[in-house]
């Protein structure tokens, strides 16, 4: 006989194999959109099978539309600069439901076996990610202070506690699913508040010390632990698609940590433990002199380049300069200049943040480069625009051992002939860093706003 359980398994195996094609639909921007929407179908199939056997669905439904509700006007109303911090909180969101919901099912257990062990696990990790994915938010949005400070050394200490705190309760439970009753620690409902605060605990002095130049890995981390806690709370719950959706963010936002690690020429004990190094030279004095340029003689360059490079950053971003920047590539490019777009992988404040920007302008993606493919033939290039971008074309990160960024792999548009830079002044990037770059003797400085710099190139061209 059918039985609703059985009706749920196959519905929940066929929502998994809608987030997996959805998935696969999101590696190419023409299918990207489809591709979420299967998705969002799978989980929405998803939802609706596992009300089935809710005992107060009209409670389930009302917390699901006052949350939906929030959440888009959240989702409506975010600017794109801010996208990370947005990602950041609904990462902790995220872990905050897999954390209370560990903590209502370990309640209702009559008794202590390897279930209590994974929603114990579960705790921790949803805790950890809940305060983590908060400080994250607080420190990209600027209200708290993203360098790192003198907790840090102690921070770490208070780390390595949480996690022997959890060793000890994971042992703890172990132990009395065995019949054995450990004295290590208080009984078992109070050791279990003490968990309770740790596994939060352990996710504030886990990001507090980590310096703002490194939050996009966290956040990416952060989401990839929010998937593990959501896939182990399925295990506690014996749901089939929140393991699987929770194993898919947790594989995928683990992929896209270590991606970002290496486009940092980083390892993540380094980024998580280490941070950014302070050095002398950081914010101290480069050799040279810098050359401002009006719009009008940056337009007499320009005009007479056969091949220009366009590098965006995060000020592209601010000034929300894509669609100018669009204007001019195809004012050049009818003027017999061939136009090229470098795009590091860590430009601006999330990743994909150029091409998604780029894209919307209607850039051509057969017309965006890796630094890779660009780097060796640089010096062949007549005039690289550098538009609000700062540490992914600074040369420290290859010519300096001694600075923070040393090793981080960069578009090295300082080998090209010529090289403008568009910004609003001398202020350092994201990693708080001095930049060589803006001192070379064939770099020329365009000071102001990015988008109505380019409106006067563009206005130039056609006038
Ligand atoms: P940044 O190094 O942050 O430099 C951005 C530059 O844009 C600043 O120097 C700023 O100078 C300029 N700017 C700001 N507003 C502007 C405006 N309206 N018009 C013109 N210029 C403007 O950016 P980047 O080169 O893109 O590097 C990204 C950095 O962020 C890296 O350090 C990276 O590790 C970090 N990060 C990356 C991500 C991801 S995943 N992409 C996420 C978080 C952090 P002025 O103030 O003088 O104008």
């Amino acid at each position: 006989m059918f039985s609703i359980g059985s009706f749920q398994e196959v519905a929940y195996i066929f929502s998994a194999i809608l987030f997996i094609y959805g998935l696969k639909m999101l590696s190419r921007e023409d299918s990207a959109p489809a591709g979420n929407l299967v998705s969002s179908i799978g989980m929405l199939l998803a939802v609706i099978v596992s009300l089935i056997e809710v005992v107060n669905p009209i409670l389930v439904l009302s917390a699901m539309l006052i949350g939906g509700l929030i959440g888009s006007l959240f989702a409506i109303r975010v600017k794109m600069t801010s996208i990370p911090e947005m990602v950041a909180l609904f990462n902790g969101f995220g872990g905050l439901s897999s954390y209370l919901l560990a903590w209502s099912e370990l309640q209702s257990l009559n008794s202590v076996n390897i279930i209590t062990l994974i929603g114990a696990l579960t705790i921790f990790i949803g805790g950890l990610t809940f305060s983590g994915s908060l400080i994250a938010f607080f420190k990209l949005s600027e209200y708290l202070k993203s360098t790192p400070s003198f907790l840090n050394s102690l921070s770490k200490y208070l780390l390595v506690i949480c996690l022997v705190y959890l060793g000890l309760f994971s042992s703890y439970i172990l132990l009395q699913s065995f019949g054995i009753s450990p004295s290590f620690l208080p009984n078992f409902e109070l050791s279990f508040f003490i968990f309770l605060v740790v596994s939060v605990f352990a996710g504030l002095v886990f990001v507090l010390p980590i310096g703002g130049g490194d939050m996009p890995v966290v956040i990416s981390l952060l989401n990839s632990l929010s998937g593990i806690a959501a896939a182990l709370a399925g295990i506690v719950l014996s749901n089939t698609a929140l393991i699987v959706a929770g194993c898919l963010v947790g594989a995928s936002g683990l992929v896209l940590t270590l991606i970002m690690a290496k486009s940092m020429n980083r390892d993540l004990y380094n980024i998580f433990f280490v941070g950014y190094k302070s050095s002398s030279s950081s914010r101290g004095e480069v050799d040279g002199e810098i050359r401002p340029i009006s719009s009008e003689d940056a337009y007499l360059i320009l005009e007479s380049a056969s091949s220009v490079l366009v590098v965006p950053g995060y000020g592209m971003a601010v000034a929300q300069a894509q669609h100018v920047v669009k204007e001019l590539g195809d004012l050049l490019q009818e003027n017999s200049c061939e136009v090229s777009f470098g795009i590091h992988p860590v430009a601006g404040r999330m990743p994909g943040h150029m091409n998604v920007l780029l894209a919307e302008a209607n850039v051509s993606y057969d017309d965006l480069f890796e630094p890779k493919d660009l780097n060796p033939k640089m010096s062949t290039i007549d005039v690289v625009l550098v538009i609000g971008a700062n540490d992914v074309v600074n040369p420290s990160a290859t010519e300096e051992p001694g600075s923070p960024i040393y090793g981080m792999p960069i578009l090295e548009v300082h080998k090209s002939k010529t090289v403008i830079v568009l910004k609003r002044s001398m202020s350092s990037g994201f990693a708080g860093v001095q930049n060589p770059l803006f001192f070379k003797e064939n770099s020329r400085m365009l000071f102001g706003d990015a988008k109505e710099t380019i409106s006067k190139l563009v206005s130039e061209f056609k006038d």
